[in-house]
């Protein structure tokens, strides 16, 4: 069953860890991080851009896809089917409709008004359903499904203002990029602790990829409770599978190609959750 992100979200908000959230693109994609997450025993959440959804076919066959590999692959965990940067009220109604666990209203490139306007719509219609609701405020900068942006830091004020619309957490674009960062990431690491000091909700972290792991600590000490990755996975596949191609130019079975970036995959998820949650590593040992 697909449940919605706030318990997982408010217990790693409590203990300081973050839980990933990593975006899906096909079958293969969903397969391996649910399959690397039970070996963990870890809850996941799985992002689906509108880009995804158009590739894969649409939301309830995703949502489909989703719950079949749950039942097929006896997976345990929390598993929560998030949509990412739903765009409108209409696209988070869909997703809510074809029984997605949770979406995130990105309205960020609206004024302040706007945003709240939009944001508190989908938070009512999507409470009535029991469906957690993320928001963004300020603009997270970079290319996401090829749409490029820049940086606009969120303010206090404006992260008050819209948790006043009852989300269940906030991405406050703090300097963090989606894709590949030219340079050092430069967060406003104050601003971020004096957010999670004001509010209650969980915060989010947008462009995961990149950020050093020293960086990514500082980032869930200072109220970080969900850390979303994307490009990260995409280029330790393609690496994989380059190579592969490389060495086995005549072989031309999908599953084969497509499965020659799964064992990096799953090492890099088992990477990123030791630095997300370190509690886990000692519950390890
Ligand atoms: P990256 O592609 O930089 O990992 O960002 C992912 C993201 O923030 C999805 O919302």
């Amino acid at each position: 069953m697909l449940v919605n992100f706030n318990e997982m979200l408010n217990l790693a908000k409590k203990d300081k860890y973050a839980v990933p959230h990593f975006n899906i693109n096909n079958l293969e994609w969903a397969k391996y991080v649910l399959e690397k997450m039970q070996e963990e025993n870890l809850p996941v959440i799985l992002g689906v851009s509108e880009g995804a959804k158009k590739y894969m076919g649409g939301f309830y066959t995703i949502r489909c896809m989703v719950e079949g590999l749950i039942k097929d692959l006896n997976i345990t965990i929390p598993v929560c089917l998030h949509l990412d940067h739903g765009s409108s009220f209409e696209s988070c109604k869909e997703a809510i409709d074809a029984g997605f666990s949770s979406v995130m209203i990105d309205a960020s490139k609206y004024d302040l008004e706007t945003n709240k306007k939009i944001t508190k719509e989908v938070v009512d219609y999507a409470h009535s359903k029991g469906v957690s609701v993320e928001a963004e405020v300020g603009h997270v900068g970079g290319a996401e499904d090829n749409v490029y942006g820049d940086v606009f830091r969120a303010t206090l004020e404006d992260c008050i203002e819209i948790s006043k619309t009852g989300i269940d957490a906030l991405a406050p674009a703090l300097g963090s990029v989606h894709g590949i960062y030219k340079g050092e990431p430069n967060l406003d690491f104050d601003r971020m602790k004096q957010i999670d000091e004001t509010l209650s909700i969980p915060l989010v972290l947008h462009g995961g990829t990149g950020i050093p792991y020293d960086m990514i600590k500082k980032a869930i000490s200072c109220g970080i409770s969900k850390i979303n990755i994307n490009t990260e996975l995409q280029v330790t596949w393609h690496k994989d599978v380059l190579e592969f191609i490389k060495e086995n130019p005549n072989i031309y079975d999908p599953r084969k190609v497509i499965g020659s970036g799964e064992v990096s995959i799953k090492n890099k998820i088992n990477e990123l959750i030791d630095i997300f949650n370190p509690n886990h590593i000692s519950s390890k040992n």
